[in-house]
């Protein structure tokens, strides 16, 4: 008798849980909650279904893993994607050969001391500033040492909205144009599960595409 009630109670449950989520599943797209369950995907590609918590909790990956931003603070509500990688955007680097960052304007024309930038360099020192990579590189994020990425960041952007010139640090795309949006997402969703080892690679397409 008892066991019977448990399963009537567990259909009821069962079948209160269908009609929520079916419920939720559609109006959820309408109004994004804080950090969505999943997100929907549709191109010429074929559809792909991302489980956007599962990538969260299961996981245990941060927000800022793909989330990434210079000047937001953590607790934002990260902008989508697509707000900067536009499907028509150009890659162009900041630094580099055809990056925009111009050296000899920063060193002849703005009045800068080589110091200002090369910051264990002195005018007159012998030899020339070692490339900021070399103490700064991409493994020393640990906290001990700014790396590369975060060392240009701060020095460019700092050194910009103190002096009260742009590009400041919310003018992105005047430092290094983004790459297009199918390039961003293809190479953060990729490069991390090839990185990691789990999750589709770069041949597995129908394993995203296709829903
Ligand atoms: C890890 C999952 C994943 C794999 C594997 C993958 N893709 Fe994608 N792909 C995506 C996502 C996410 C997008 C972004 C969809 C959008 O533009 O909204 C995308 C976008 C695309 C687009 C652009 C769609 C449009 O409308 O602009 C094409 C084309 C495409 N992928 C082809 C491929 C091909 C071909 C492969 C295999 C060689 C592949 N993808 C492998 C996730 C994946
Ligand atoms: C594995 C990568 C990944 C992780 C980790 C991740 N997200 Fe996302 N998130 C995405 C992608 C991809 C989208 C879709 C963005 C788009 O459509 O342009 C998204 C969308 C969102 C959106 C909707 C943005 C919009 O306007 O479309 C919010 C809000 C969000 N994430 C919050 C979070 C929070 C908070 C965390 C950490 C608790 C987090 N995400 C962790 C990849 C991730
Ligand atoms: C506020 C603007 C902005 C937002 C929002 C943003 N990006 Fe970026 N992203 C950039 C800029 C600028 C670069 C540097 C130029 C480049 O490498 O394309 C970049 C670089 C990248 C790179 C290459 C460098 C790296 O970290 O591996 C990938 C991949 C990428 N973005 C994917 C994403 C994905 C996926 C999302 C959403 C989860 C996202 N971006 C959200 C602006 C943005
Ligand atoms: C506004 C900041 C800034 C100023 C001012 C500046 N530099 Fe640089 N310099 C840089 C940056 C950024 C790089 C690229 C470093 C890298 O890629 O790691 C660089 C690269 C160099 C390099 C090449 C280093 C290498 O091995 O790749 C030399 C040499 C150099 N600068 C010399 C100078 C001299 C001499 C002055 C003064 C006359 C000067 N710079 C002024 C920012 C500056
Ligand atoms: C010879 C090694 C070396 C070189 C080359 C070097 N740095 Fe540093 N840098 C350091 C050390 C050590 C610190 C102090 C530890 C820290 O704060 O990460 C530092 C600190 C910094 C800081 C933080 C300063 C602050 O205000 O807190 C920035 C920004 C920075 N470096 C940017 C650069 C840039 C950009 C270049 C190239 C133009 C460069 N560094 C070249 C070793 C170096
Ligand atoms: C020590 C101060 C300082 C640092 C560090 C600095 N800048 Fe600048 N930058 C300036 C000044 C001053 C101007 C404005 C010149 C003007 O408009 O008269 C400027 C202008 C610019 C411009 C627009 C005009 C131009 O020259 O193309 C860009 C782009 C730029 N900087 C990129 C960068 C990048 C990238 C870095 C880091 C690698 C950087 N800057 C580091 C001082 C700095
Ligand atoms: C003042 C110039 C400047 C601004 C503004 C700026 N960046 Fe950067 N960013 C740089 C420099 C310099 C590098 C190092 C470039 C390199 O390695 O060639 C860099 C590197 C990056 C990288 C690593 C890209 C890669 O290919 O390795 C990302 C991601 C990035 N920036 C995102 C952003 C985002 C998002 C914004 C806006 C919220 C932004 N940046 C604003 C100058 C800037
Ligand atoms: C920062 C790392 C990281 C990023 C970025 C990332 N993933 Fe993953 N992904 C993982 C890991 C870890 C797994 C776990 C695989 C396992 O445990 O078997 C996974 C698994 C998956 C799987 C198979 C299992 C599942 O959850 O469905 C799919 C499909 C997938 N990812 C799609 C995507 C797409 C699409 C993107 C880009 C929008 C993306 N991932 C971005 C780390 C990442």
């Amino acid at each position: 008798m008892r066991s019977k009630n448990e399963l009537w109670i567990g259909y009821a449950v069962a079948v209160i849980c269908l009609l929520v989520g079916v419920f939720c599943y559609s109006i959820l797209p309408a109004k994004p909650p804080e950090s969505p369950l999943r997100v929907m995907f549709s191109g010429m590609g074929g559809n792909v279904l991302f489980h956007h918590q599962t990538h969260i909790a299961d996981y245990g990956l941060a927000c800022k893993d793909c989330h990434h931003s210079v000047i937001g603070s953590p607790t934002d509500t990260p902008d989508s994607c697509e707000s900067c990688h536009l499907k028509e955007s150009v890659y162009t680097p900041a630094l580099g050969k055809n990056g925009v960052f111009d050296h000899p304007a920063h060193s002849e024309d703005y009045g800068l001391n080589c110091s200002d930038c090369h910051h264990t360099y002195a005018e007159g020192d012998s030899g020339e500033p070692e490339a900021c990579g070399t103490c700064h590189n991409p493994e020393s994020e640990d906290g001990s040492m700014l790396g590369r990425v975060d060392a240009f960041h701060k020095q460019c952007i700092e050194c910009h909205e103190a002096s009260g010139v742009t590009p400041g640090g919310s003018d992105c795309a005047e430092c290094h144009k983004p790459r297009p949006r199918k390039d961003a997402f293809h190479d953060q969703c990729m490069n991390c599960h090839e990185d990691s080892g789990a999750g589709p690679g770069r041949a597995d397409c129908t394993t995203c595409h296709g829903y």
